[in-house]
């Protein structure tokens, strides 16, 4: 039997506060606009990757959560292998006492612990993590931004859970993608008094998934050329400047007005899109009352029906109180169910 290279990594969600939506290059998927998010705790919403690289292995193979999946027919996940394993093979090129990983054939094991493709930003974390892997397993002497460029050829929001705390994804102007990279604003450490809250309002796949849903937008959407050009720019500086200040106010209206762009833009496009179903409608609503007298919690909604509460840490049992008067678990059927994750610190970071 040949020798068995292999490598563990986790990686966690990031939760946008100013929301990735368009792509102006599909293939290197560079974004119409600059996004930020924050990555939440691993102990909270991650992937796990395993990848062995072996001589006996005739062919790349990849299970996602126990089920195997094609290989080939993903050019997303065949774009992250050809780079990183380019990289690779310039460094065997360099060094001959390297073991030759290049050529060799790959199975890759991934399990989310959390639902895949419902809205809760599994691609980022699952791209991150793949990509991550890669760079240990073929030891590629690359920083977190470098590899937030391979990410993000897996999954745009990828490139932003390279990093823990506040990340920005910088668009770039370049038409070969070498400058659409995540950057660090804040680091987990800069604001540990904010925490987030995971509402599960449905864990099934999404019907129109992230990447088509924006292709679409781009295609008939008027309302995302306004997002893109008269909105986002001055909401990314007010956003870093909210951040920087650690003002929650700001940070909170910022983060409710991005969402709410952002959904408006779903329903601009035509056949419209519609992520948010009635209990997410209701959350917006029971946030916005409890900040009648002051922002004290934000709401955001990716593309699926799911919540992220953000709030100071003295608001989160308030919040799961409230929260839980409206939907007690009897309620709702299983698909329906409202539940509350262990409210963390929003803290990461890669192992
Ligand atoms: P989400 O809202 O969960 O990010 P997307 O539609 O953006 O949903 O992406 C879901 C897709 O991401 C999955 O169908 C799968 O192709 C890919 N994906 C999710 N998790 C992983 C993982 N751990 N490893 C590799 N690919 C993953
Ligand atoms: C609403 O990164 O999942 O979550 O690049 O096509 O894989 P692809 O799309 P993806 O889109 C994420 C959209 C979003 C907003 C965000 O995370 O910024
Ligand atoms: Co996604």
């Amino acid at each position: 039997m040949a020798a068995i290279f292999e490598a563990t990594c986790t990686a966690p969600v990031n939760i946008a506060v100013v929301k990735y939506w368009g792509k102006r290059d599909t293939s290197l998927i560079l974004p119409t606009n600059s996004s930020l998010s924050v990555t939440l705790s691993q102990d909270q919403l991650h992937s796990k990757t395993s990848i062995r690289a072996s001589a006996d292995f005739t062919t790349d193979r990849l299970w996602l959560n126990g089920i195997e999946e094609s290989i080939e027919k993903n050019k997303r996940l065949v774009a992250c292998l050809r780079e990183t394993r380019a990289l690779r093979a310039t460094l065997e090129a360099e060094n001959a006492t390297l073991p030759k990983l290049a050529g060799l054939k790959i199975h890759i094991c991934s399990e989310n612990n959390f639902p895949t493709a419902a809205g809760l930003a599994s691609s980022a974390s699952g791209y991150a993590c793949l990509v991550y892997t890669l760079s240990k397993l073929f030891e590629l002497p690359l920083d977190a931004s470098d590899l937030s460029i391979v990410a993000r050829q897996g999954s745009g929001s990828a490139c932003r859970s390279l990093f823990g705390g506040f990340v920005a994804w910088e668009m770039g102007e370049k038409a070969d993608g070498s400058d659409s990279r995540a950057v660090q604003i804040a680091p987990e450490t800069h604001w540990p008094d904010l925490q987030a809250m995971i509402c599960v309002v449905s864990d099934e796949k999404k019907g129109t998934s992230s990447t088509e849903g924006m292709q679409l937008t781009v295609k008939t959407s008027a309302l995302l050329q306004h997002r893109i050009k008269d909105v986002v720019p001055k909401r990314m500086d007010d956003m870093i400047a909210a951040i920087h200040a650690k003002d929650f106010p700001k940070f909170a209206e910022l983060t409710m007005q991005d969402s709410n762009q952002f959904h408006a833009v779903c329903l601009d496009t035509y056949p419209p899109i519609f992520y948010m179903n009635d209990i997410s409608r209701a959350i917006i609503r029971i946030i916005t009352e409890y900040n009648k007298d002051g922002v004290k919690a934000a709401y955001t909604f990716d593309a699926g029906p799911n919540a992220v509460i953000y709030a100071p840490k003295e608001n989160m049992a308030e919040i799961y109180s409230i929260l839980s008067h409206y939907f007690p678990g009897a309620a709702f059927d299983d698909s329906l169910s409202l539940v509350k994750e262990n409210s963390e610190k929003v803290a990461a970071g890669l192992p």
